[in-house]
């Protein structure tokens, strides 16, 4: 094993690194919606279940392949599968994370421009056409594209103890408390507590088959799943951490994040008497326009809300964002011996372009339509339907199938001493091996 390869210094520190991958807009933009379209409370003990039954068990695989082998997600895969038969599986769980990095960090961008007009400007009632007349700009979101791509090289090139680690240690404490801030002020507005209740009341007459799969897909895709950043940075975890420990302690800060989220989001809109929505217009439209509401009755509480919020949203993105570019580098510089810096380099010009792409898909490109969707769509589409369910299924098998039995009981174990570890050892292969690859595969199928 290579002798100089960097290591987390504690498991806390791994903990805080894969919480900060999974800790992003899907906690933020995706998750308070869905629990109120599937039922509160009756959504939030599926997604539990779903959390624990389903994402815990490819999270545990990944983290078993990363650990024991010591290698990126496409050394990994050499090791444990010689010859040439993953190869090439290996290559796409390289190239799909660098695919999300592209348009996460279109996004991020936008956050960066929202945190700055919060910062500079502040939002007006008069708002309503602002989002989509700036991402059609071409040369602003081009702007903050690269203000915020090139932060994550920077901590990325700053090594996994002080960039990576030492980054996600600040940030995660920072982002729990920004957003308590945020949910205990949302929570006092006057009519709050209809936010509340479509957060919290069980509603079972919405448990349905389309609330069940909605769960499934929003723990792998919250947990990060699929796509080797669990795999890669569970490679720096050291051998005596417990892998089992920093599973369920990612799950369980994503899961506290993506409630106060909720808390922070949702009491707030029904406070400005507005529809919920999901994903980018809940972001970028809904809450601005109640920040301007805000701002009706003070100014400087309007204000600070809104750079709280929007720093959050940069942070949360930014720690997401770092891990996926971690992949790549870990590629380049174990597989192609190239050296951190020039590694940073090169992933960084190749999702600089692709994210520029997908940037302008919104302006200048909005009529380029690849089978039907502009660039954007296409990346979010290819990697969100097909590339990470085909990696859960890839990092369940090798586990399941391909690893053996016992080499995967000793990683998990750390060699038999950890006997909490050592009971539920069958149970956990049980689900990797059998129940993980049958439900990715549903998932998979419905997906086309
Ligand atoms: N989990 C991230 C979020 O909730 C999004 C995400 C999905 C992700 N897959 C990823 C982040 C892979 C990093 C790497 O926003």
């Amino acid at each position: 094993m290579n002798q100089d390869r960097e290591n987390f210094g504690s498991n806390i520190a791994a903990i805080m690194a894969l919480a900060g991958s999974a800790i992003g807009l899907g906690n933020l933009w995706r998750f308070p919606y869905m629990v109120g379209q599937y039922g509160g409370a009756a959504f939030i003990i599926l997604y539990i279940l779903s959390s624990l039954f389903l994402a815990l068990p490819i999270f545990l695989a990944e983290s078993i392949i990363g650990r024991s082998t010591g290698s990126g997600t496409f050394g990994a895969l050499e090791k444990l599968a010689p010859g040439r038969r993953l190869k090439w599986a290996g290559l796409v769980t390289v190239i799909s994370p660098l695919i999300i990095l592209s348009y996460y960090s279109v996004v991020g961008g936008w956050s960066v421009e929202y945190l700055g007009y919060s910062i500079v400007k502040g939002f007006g009632l008069d708002i309503s056409g602002l989002f989509g007349q700036f991402i059609s700009l071409p040369v602003m979101p081009l702007a903050c594209h690269t203000v915020f791509l090139g932060l994550t090289a920077l901590v990325v090139l700053a090594g996994v103890k002080s960039g990576i680690e030492r980054f996600n240690k600040f940030s995660m404490p920072v982002l729990l408390v920004l957003i308590v801030i945020i949910a205990l002020y949302s929570i006092s507005l006057p009519g709050a507590s209809g936010g509340i209740e479509y957060l919290l009341k069980p509603d079972f007459s919405k448990f349905t088959g389309d609330a069940v799969a909605g769960a499934m897909g929003q723990s792998f895709f919250s947990l990060s799943l699929g796509v080797g950043t669990v795999l890669t940075y569970s490679s720096y975890m050291r051998k005596k951490d417990n892998i089992l420990i920093t599973g369920l302690g990612t799950a369980g800060f994503d899961l506290m994040f993506a409630l106060i989220a909720g808390l922070a989001i949702m009491p707030a809109v029904f406070a400005a008497g507005i529809q919920p929505d999901e994903g980018p217009g809940l972001i970028f439209q809904t809450l601005p326009y109640i920040f301007a509401k805000m701002g009706v009755e003070s100014l400087v509480i309007s204000r600070i809300i809104s750079i709280l919020f929007f720093l959050t949203i940069v942070i949360a993105a930014l720690t997401s964002s770092i891990s996926m570019f971690e992949v790549g580098v870990a590629f380049l510089t174990e597989e192609k011996k190239m050296s951190r810096s020039g590694s940073v380099l090169v992933i960084l010009a190749g999702t600089w372009i692709l994210g520029a792409l997908c940037s302008l898909s919104f302006g200048p490109l909005s009529d380029v339509k690849i089978f039907g969707s502009t660039i954007f769509g296409l990346c979010d589409k290819l990697t969100s339907n097909y590339l990470m369910t085909f990696g859960g299924l890839l990092f369940v098998i090798v586990v399941g199938w391909i690893m053996g039995r016992d080499k995967v009981r000793d990683e998990f174990t750390n060699h038999g001493t950890l006997k909490a570890n050592e009971r539920i050892f069958n149970l956990i292969h049980f689900f990797i091996k059998f129940v993980a690859p049958v439900v990715i595969l549903l998932i998979f199928l419905t997906n086309f």
